[in-house]
């Protein structure tokens, strides 16, 4: 047996775990999400998400890894032999993700050329339909779409060329590039934002509170979920990347950190969004609700629509929102991609490249699909099966293993208090073991009983 990767450095670690952390999630998914269930008062069950169980599964996550020190699957069945299957389940997730993932980011690659031109025309919403992806009727599957296909093996020669050169030189060593570069580009994207017209009216919008929705258990079921996947865990990958970790390494404050910058470029991500709906609110005369929108449709239809309100320089502002699309995206495909990578590795014992080659290419053979005429529509679904039943259900069952069946919590707690100068106490346990599975277990029942009912 060779010799584990490794980290070259704490930075380097962390500056991974948060660019896993921030994707897309944080920028076409959290500012609709957080709008839609309570504006402001949304903050209040994100926070307590947060701090129940986004930042102290976290934390558990980065102690398997670093204390059994393998993959998700290596590392389950290391804390007890028959619990191996979760990790290939999560793994299996995390695959599954990776083959949709690519396609949005080779969307972003290709709307951040036609920005210069605003090649999008008028009519946005037709052209992305339309003319850029082919979405003709629901199921009528069939024909590569070329504008989608093209940029989309782009994608998977970058994320493979990185996965490649392995833990330090390739994932390490990308991130160091991606995650500064995108702080930067989105600064800048959100300085911009604030100072269009219109755009304190939507700010107000987006944090004005209405507590009544509080009431309404969709809305807590919405922040856990926005935590879940913003966050990546629970889906083997922060198990992975702390798998990689140097014996002395801080887990406990690792953790927060990383789950601590993902909220703050969240709620970044939030003001920028929403300062740019009501400029194009504004100046178009509309009310915020015309634009309010998450994933493909504000993304690609209402920002080319903003992009063409704005004043000067409007195509450079287009470049850098899709430029930072593509950078949050890559480099959370890198790391969901880096999953299934590892696990291979290890239960085939086979080499990195090998690795590389037959997951991350069977993955962008598999992603070729969404990029057939109508493969949005596959696109769509599958995304939303997976934020429904997926994220919850992978959650619920790591948790409840480690905390009831296999009862690994004390361990845990021990290995990490031994590491750090923050020591995890009874918050971190009764987080684990009552809270989370019993908030989980409900928000399970209530979303599989509104998804078949
Ligand atoms: N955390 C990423 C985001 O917020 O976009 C998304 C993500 C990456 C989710 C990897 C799941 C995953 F396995
Ligand atoms: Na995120």
């Amino acid at each position: 047996m060779s010799q584990r990767s490794q980290w070259g450095t704490r930075a380097g670690f962390i500056l991974a775990a948060v660019g896993s952390a921030i994707g897309l999630g944080n920028i076409w998914r959290f500012p609709y999400v957080a709008y839609d269930n309570g504006g402001g008062a949304f903050f209040l069950p994100y926070l307590i998400a947060l701090f129940t169980a986004g930042i102290p599964i976290l934390i558990m996550e980065f102690i398997m890894g670093h204390k059994y020190g393998g993959s998700s699957p290596l590392t389950f069945s290391r804390l007890n032999k028959k619990s191996e299957y979760v990790g290939w389940l999560q793994v299996f997730i995390s695959f599954g993700i990776s083959t949709y993932y690519a396609v949005i980011i080779a969307w972003a690659l290709a709307y951040s050329v036609y920005s210069f031109n605003l090649s999008w025309g008028e009519n946005t919403g037709e052209f992305l339909m339309g003319s850029y992806l082919q979405a003709g009727e629901v199921g009528s599957v069939g024909g590569i779409v070329p504008s989608v296909f093209i940029p989309l093996v782009i994608v998977w020669a970058v994320v493979l060329a990185v996965l490649f050169k392995g833990v330090k030189k390739g994932i390490e060593a990308a991130n160091k590039i991606f995650i500064p570069a995108l702080v930067v580009l989105f600064l800048i994207i959100v300085l911009r934002a604030v100072t269009l017209e219109g755009a304190a009216q939507g700010l107000n919008a987006f944090f004005a509170p209405d507590w009544s929705q509080l009431g309404d258990p969709s809305v807590w079921t919405a922040a856990y979920t926005q935590i879940f996947f913003s966050l990546s865990i629970c889906f083997a990958i922060m198990i992975t990347y702390s798998s990689y970790l140097p014996k002395k390494s801080d887990l406990t404050n690792n953790a927060f950190i990383t789950g601590l910058s993902n909220s703050g470029f969240e709620l970044l991500a939030g003001i920028g969004v929403f300062s740019a709906i009501g400029f194009v609110a504004a100046s178009t005369g509309n009310g915020i609700d015309d634009f309010a929108a998450d994933g493909v449709g504000l993304a690609f239809a209402i920002f080319p629509q903003i992009i063409n309100q704005m004043p000067f320089l409007n195509g450079l502002f287009g470049f850098m929102f899709f430029a930072s699309l593509v950078l949050a995206g890559l480099s959370s495909l890198i790391s969901i991609s880096e999953t299934y990578i590892a696990a291979f590795q290890e239960k085939f014992s086979i080499s990195r490249t090998k690795a590389v080659a037959f997951g991350g290419g069977l993955s962008a053979l598999i992603s070729i699909l969404y990029a057939t005429k109508g493969g949005v529509h596959i696109l769509t679904a599958v995304d939303r099966y997976v934020l429904t039943v997926g994220v919850g259900l992978s959650g619920l069952i790591e948790v409840i293993l480690l905390a009831w069946v296999i009862r690994k919590v004390k361990d845990l707690q021990d290995h990490a208090n031994g590491l750090s100068q923050i020591r995890l106490g009874s918050w971190w346990t009764i987080c684990l073991t009552v809270i989370t599975p019993i908030l989980l277990g409900y928000m399970m029942i209530a979303s599989l009983y509104s998804e078949f009912t």
